[in-house]
């Protein structure tokens, strides 16, 4: 791609990739330090899940990564394109062809119904659902009963699945998941993560997840764990009970990273 950064890495596996990506809100005395020059790697086609403490940064470190958000100083890629100096027109299209988001919270416009929502990233890119992978999502994510229904119309859960959909319809390449599971009950979790799972394995999606749930974080590749703005762990391979005891570690030392090498 032509636009390339001089300097940006080639396409060498990697989905995101940030340099010492800095985000700072407001100023002066109350200025908070979100993230603290991260450096980070997303392989593509893996399942990376991150973990830590309430205000760690991990929802900013997935704005900034997706483009959603400006940063206060470091650079990002997406794939080979570095989106840290873009136009916010080419931006906005890049976001549309290439990301999927799930929000914290879902983001859903109440006067549209499920299936308006769920399409709307791409009525508005002007483009035609796949629909034989539409009517997967949909069928998967359990909505097909509850396409006509407005978010007020929907449970927490419904809702969420919805916007689970919405991230998934355009079959992006790169999905950022903000506690995608956090307002489900355990079956209709499990079928979220199964189905990013998939997206990883069977199409070879690159999916970024936050979670607090260390059997959420079980389903993924690899874990970064982030304290006061900065990585300070990654486990390959999570198991539930590994990831459990890494998060223990965090409340020794409250807002700290937790004790140093053991
Ligand atoms: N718009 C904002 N203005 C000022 N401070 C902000 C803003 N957004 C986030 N912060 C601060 O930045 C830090 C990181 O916030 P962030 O939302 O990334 O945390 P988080 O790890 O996602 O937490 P949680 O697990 O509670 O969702 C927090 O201290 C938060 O108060
Ligand atoms: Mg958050």
């Amino acid at each position: 791609m032509s636009t390339a950064a001089a300097e940006g890495p080639a396409d060498d596996g990697t989905a995101a990739r940030a340099r010492g990506l800095t985000k700072a809100y407001g100023a002066g005395e109350t200025a908070v330090l979100a993230l603290d020059s991260v450096d980070v790697d997303i392989a593509r086609g893996r399942f990376t899940a991150v973990m830590g403490p309430s205000g760690s940064g991990k929802s900013t470190l997935m704005h900034c990564l997706a483009g959603l958000d400006t940063v206060s100083a470091g650079q990002i890629w997406l794939g080979g394109t570095e989106i840290t100096g873009l136009r916010e027109r080419e931006l906005t299209r890049l976001r549309r062809d290439r990301i999927g988001f799930m929000f914290q919270s879902f983001n859903l416009i109440p006067t549209l119904n499920a299936a308006e929502n769920i399409t709307l990233p791409m009525d508005i890119a002007g483009r035609k659902p796949d629909e034989k992978w539409l009517d997967q999502v949909i069928d998967t994510l359990g909505l097909r009963d509850r396409l006509k229904h407005r978010p007020a119309q929907l449970s927490g859960g419904q809702q969420q699945r919805v916007a689970c959909a919405r991230a998934l319809a355009s079959r992006p390449e790169l999905i950022f998941a903000d506690e995608p599971t956090g307002n489900l009950d355990s079956r209709a979790g499990l079928e979220v993560l199964g189905f990013l799972r998939e997206a990883v394995d069977q199409l070879g999606q690159t999916v970024v997840m936050v979670t607090h749930d260390p059997g959420a974080a079980a389903h993924s590749d690899l874990v970064l764990f982030l304290a006061d703005g900065r990585i300070v762990d990654r486990m390959e391979d999570p198991t539930a009970d590994a990831v459990l005891e890494r998060m223990k570690r965090f409340d020794v030392g409250r807002g700290s990273s937790g004790p140093e090498e053991d």
